[in-house]
């Protein structure tokens, strides 16, 4: 399973790249709005450190704005993966956008038929919101199963990229699912290495090691 960050700042993309778990960069207008800086400012700063796909998202609603957005989008680097809402208008950008060869993230997917649409349009990445599910007591797990069953009866090449991550399981489920990728926040990423027995254990081991004669 891949791991994206699901973050627009730039100390963070760092610290998870440094880690080597930073396959790709997701991005969204609220994550952008957290840095207070121009958002093109911070994609060209993001697109340089990542070599992986840094999805950049559109904020019209139009389809005819959503193509003038992505073509700019697209512009700014060879890495940029153009988010799109999954709405009417979306899917019918992202089937031309994908006719022209750039690739796409369908973004805000709530249920197993939108994931459907969303393949049929092409699009090269389904993000479906597992923590925004799972706030309105429904299973957000339960949604990346369900369109996981339907990619693969139809070997669609549309990937699974877990998003709205919150916590460890969501990261170990989707691992357990086979999900192709999750983005998640760094704070995540740094909870998934921590065990109190690992900190138990080491500082056991730091306390042994003081009792051990030293070297001259
Ligand atoms: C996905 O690409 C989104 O940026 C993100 O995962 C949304 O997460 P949130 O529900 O925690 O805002």
């Amino acid at each position: 399973m891949q791991f994206f960050i699901d973050s627009a700042d730039i100390g963070d993309i760092k610290k998870a790249l440094a880690l080597g778990l930073c396959d790709g960069v997701t991005t969204n207008p609220s994550l952008v709005a957290k840095t207070g800086r121009k958002f093109t400012e911070v994609l060209k700063e993001i697109v340089a450190l990542v070599p992986g796909p840094v999805s950049a998202e559109v904020t019209a609603t139009d389809y005819e704005g959503m193509m003038r957005e992505a073509h700019d989008l697209a512009k700014v680097a060879d890495n940029v993966v153009i988010k799109v809402p999954l709405i009417v208008e979306g899917l019918r950008a992202v089937r031309d956008l994908a006719s022209e060869g750039v690739r796409t993230n369908v973004t805000l997917c709530f249920s197993p038929v939108q994931a459907l649409l969303a393949a049929k349009a092409g699009a090269t990445y389904v993000s479906p919101f597992v923590g925004r599910l799972d706030d309105i007591s429904e299973d957000g797990m339960a949604l990346i199963a369900q369109i996981l069953e339907i990619y693969r009866n139809y070997d669609f090449a549309t990937k699974v990229l877990v998003a709205s991550v919150r916590h460890p399981i969501h990261v170990l489920e989707a691992a357990r699912l086979g999900a192709d990728v999750a983005t998640i926040p760094y704070g995540v990423i740094a909870q998934l290495a921590q065990h109190p027995l690992t900190d138990i254990g080491l500082k056991k081991f730091l306390a042994d090691w003081e009792k051990v004669p030293k070297e001259k």
